[in-house]
């Protein structure tokens, strides 16, 4: 059984999604939540599903993200994570983080990469006049939002799409591609085809 450590910064539906889906014959089960923000809505659900959860907050380390990075591996090896999976961490993870866990990070991103890295990614699709957007389920490494891209879903928008409505058709798209990209990646299919 593989153990599975979950980062968010806010809301967490992606988190859930994730939690819900290791049951059963799945082969990893959530073994830690870690939030940046001690407000994080994500918290409440995961302790509601019996995860434990762990707050570093990154105001307390006043930028140092050396310092900051440095304490939440403090926080999760503990828990001895076979896979790291951001999921809406909004925090920009030094390449000390990503060494530590190389080849064990996937992360959601809601564009579809290579397309608007980064922040605001349904604002610039509607500017950029894109025919489509999407989300991104791909692996972490030390370039942001730039590793190998493991999947894809997409969706038409619509003349009168605004950011929000934008953001509120793909969520739903986020939820399916990530617990189906994780079953994968935990059962060594991604390994496999390289
Ligand atoms: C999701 O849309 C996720 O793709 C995005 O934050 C949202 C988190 O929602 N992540 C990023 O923008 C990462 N750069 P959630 O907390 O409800 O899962």
């Amino acid at each position: 059984m593989k153990n599975v450590a979950i980062l968010i910064s806010g809301s967490g539906s992606n988190m859930v999604t994730l939690a819900q889906s290791m049951r059963g014959d799945h082969p990893a089960r959530p073994c830690v939540v870690l939030s940046n923000r001690p407000d994080a809505g994500g918290l409440a659900k995961a302790q509601a599903l019996g995860i434990p959860t762990v707050v570093v907050d990154h105001k307390e380390f006043k930028g140092d993200r050396a310092a900051f990075d440095a304490a939440v591996i403090a926080a999760l090896d503990p828990y001895a994570p076979d896979v790291v999976a951001l999921a809406g961490f909004m925090r920009i993870l030094t390449p000390e983080f990503i060494t530590h866990y190389a080849g064990k990070m996937l992360n959601i991103h809601p564009s579809l990469l290579p397309k608007y890295k980064g922040l605001h990614t349904h604002q610039r699709a509607i500017e950029a006049g894109d025919a489509q957007a999407g989300c991104s389920v791909h692996e972490v490494t030390a370039e942001l939002d730039g590793g190998p891209i493991l999947a894809q879903e997409r969706v038409d928008i619509a003349p009168d799409d605004t950011a929000e409505t934008l953001a509120a058709k793909i969520l739903p798209l986020e939820h399916k591609i990530y617990p189906e990209t994780l079953r994968s990646f935990v059962s060594g299919a991604f390994a496999a085809r390289d």
